[in-house]
């Protein structure tokens, strides 16, 4: 499609010779006032190269690109160049577009096949897959899909916490009070309660928790009967994230996590001790970054164990090399802000210029209502459980309202599952935020189920109109010029940039916000305008207009990660 920025910077650098076309794309506005036109053009910066006053040049620019079928108007007001769009023109050209690349319209060739890592979910191995996971899964799976969208090659990683003390704990546990038939049954639950377990036996026996480091050493060993406790507990606790990530409609490339990398953790300890990074401190061994403001970041434990930022180095390392990535981007919780601003610093240290490649992507707790979540105290709400409620809570209100669908459960499941992800996404990243079933769950707010509503009207109107929307080639765009069309077409015109826009925030909310200003231009639209009108031309143009606003809330909810559904 006709970029219309690019097009009017191309005609105004045409006039003016002493700026580059990229310069003038940056210097043109859109302005609030529809009176002042669809863009505008401030003349000042060029007085005085021109020496000229700028409403002069504003007036010479004027004149000579007026003459363009892209503007029904070109006015010169003081040092202004105001533009408007023909609006036929635009319509025309927007929907024959959308309906030219159908599911691809939205995509876009910024990223030029660079490669790219978006790690994101990595949920820690035997424990709870909760509600604060979704963080993480969800915005890190939509950072994935809007990075794809960019044209960029995308590996997605789900860098497990499958390695670290706690499955010494763990094993301990098991070994203590464990039974192999609970843990098939229900393994992450079960291990859970054995965690439990171990705190609380710990708290009164405390050699327990010198048996754990022993038995996290031999791990780290590779004792036999340690590593195939592990290797178990780990198939186990995969197969329930799988269930949620299946869910969730989410895939990985790989599930390289903690684990892989301790047998190249040798190696960069090596390294940082060749560059003398390394320092003595209690019998550990740490690299001082106070320098840099930042606090020690520990290396190796005195009893010669790997730690967190250990295996992230090396797993940086390892991804350099593997992928050649243009960017590593990390989807995690701000808590760990210092340990990113470390491992970035030490890579830098070490003399990595790609370390500034390292992007964490942070964002905000979510709590419930009813107070705080604590894995040790076993208080904690199962992502999977959330889900499966919000199915069930779906189906309820669906045959409630009588909603006319062919399959319940397939339609409770797009929507109950979308109601989650939209909220998710619905909030910028870096705010907490208080998960709230009735907020969730409206279908009139501006939620999941209302996009999928307003998609699903699409959908159903073009039923309604059988074979007369087959074929909607040639329509007469002048019949949807008016205010709600327009308005409606310019949404869906600027979906293209939205995506770059929120993908190279990192932050999905752009987009959710951008789908329901859709969603509201659409049933704006719907409301104010008959589509299936008498007039056999006027319903053609109307029709092609809801064919591309389905196609674009369709492709605009892919990138979130959430489903259409076709009847509602
Ligand atoms: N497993 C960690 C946790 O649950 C998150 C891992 C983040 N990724 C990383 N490369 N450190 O807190």
């Amino acid at each position: 499609m006709i970029n219309l920025k690019e097009e009017i910077a191309k005609l105004i650098s045409e006039q003016v010779a002493d700026l580059t076309e990229e310069e003038i794309k940056g210097m043109i506005e859109t302005p609030q006032d529809q009176k002042m036109g669809d863009y505008a053009f401030p003349c000042f910066r060029l007085a005085k190269v021109l020496r000229k006053a700028p409403p002069l040049i504003a007036k010479d620019i004027a004149d000579a690109i007026r003459d363009n079928d892209i503007f029904s108007d070109v006015q010169q007001v003081n040092a202004y160049v105001n533009m408007f769009i023909s609006k036929e023109e635009f319509v025309e050209e927007v929907v024959e577009e959308v309906m030219a690349k159908g599911d691809e319209y939205g995509r876009s060739n910024v990223g030029e096949g660079k490669p790219v890592i978006v790690e994101f979910s990595s949920p820690n191995i035997a424990k709870p897959f909760h509600i604060g996971h979704i963080r993480s899964t969800v915005i890190g799976n939509s950072i994935n899909l809007l990075w794809d969208a960019m044209g960029y090659k995308v590996t997605r990683i789900n860098h497990l916490g499958d390695y670290g003390t706690q499955f010494g704990k763990m094993i301990v546990a098991y070994r203590h009070w464990g039974n192999e038939e609970d843990v098939r049954r229900e393994p992450i639950k079960t291990l859970l309660h054995y965690y439990t377990k171990f705190h609380e036996e710990a708290e009164k026996d405390p050699s327990l928790d010198d048996e754990a480091r022993e038995t996290f050493a031999k791990l780290e060993q590779g004792g036999k009967e340690e590593t195939e406790l592990w290797q178990w507990f780990r198939d186990e606790s995969l197969k329930e994230f799988k269930r949620v990530y299946n869910m969730l409609g989410i895939e990985y490339d790989s599930y390289a996590g903690e684990s892989f990398y301790s047998d190249k953790m040798p190696a960069v300890v090596q390294e940082l001790k060749d560059k003398n990074l390394l320092v003595e401190s209690n019998g550990a061994e740490i690299v001082d970054l106070e320098p840099y403001g930042l606090t020690p970041a520990p290396i190796l434990k005195s009893d010669g164990s790997t730690l967190y930022i250990t295996r992230d180095l090396a797993c940086a390392k390892y991804r350099k090399a593997t992928y050649d990535f243009y960017k590593n981007i990390y989807v995690v919780a701000s808590q760990q802000n210092l340990h990113f601003q470390q491992l970035k610093k030490i890579l830098e240290l070490m003399g990595y210029e790609w370390s500034k490649d390292i992007i964490h992507v942070p964002f905000g707790l979510v709590s419930l209502e009813e107070g705080t979540m604590s894995t040790r105290h076993g208080r904690v709400v199962f992502l999977e459980d959330v889900l499966n409620r919000a199915i069930d809570e779906t189906r309820e209100i669906i045959k409630e309202k009588g909603v006319a669908t062919d399959n319940i459960e397939e339609t409770a499941k797009q929507v109950g599952v979308g109601a989650v992800v939209f909220n998710e996404l619905s909030n910028n990243r870096i705010k907490d935020y208080v998960f709230s079933w009735k907020q969730v769950l409206d279908f009139n707010g501006e939620t999941g189920p209302y996009v999928q509503y307003t998609y699903a009207r699409c959908a159903s109107i073009l039923r309604n109109a059988g074979d007369d929307a087959k074929d909607l080639s040639g329509f007469d765009p002048s019949y949807i010029t008016g205010e709600a069309a327009y308005t409606l077409a310019k949404e869906i015109y600027a979906l293209t940039d939205v995506i770059i826009e929120a993908g190279e925030k990192y932050e999905p909310s752009i987009l959710t916000r951008h789908i329901v200003d859709m969603a509201q231009a659409f049933n704006k639209f719907y409301h104010d305008e008959h589509i299936l009108t008498d007039d056999k031309e006027e319903r053609k143009a109307k029709l092609a207009l809801v064919v591309a606003a389905k196609t674009a809330i369709k492709n605009g909810l892919r990138l979130l990660g959430m489903e259409a559904p076709e009847r509602m």
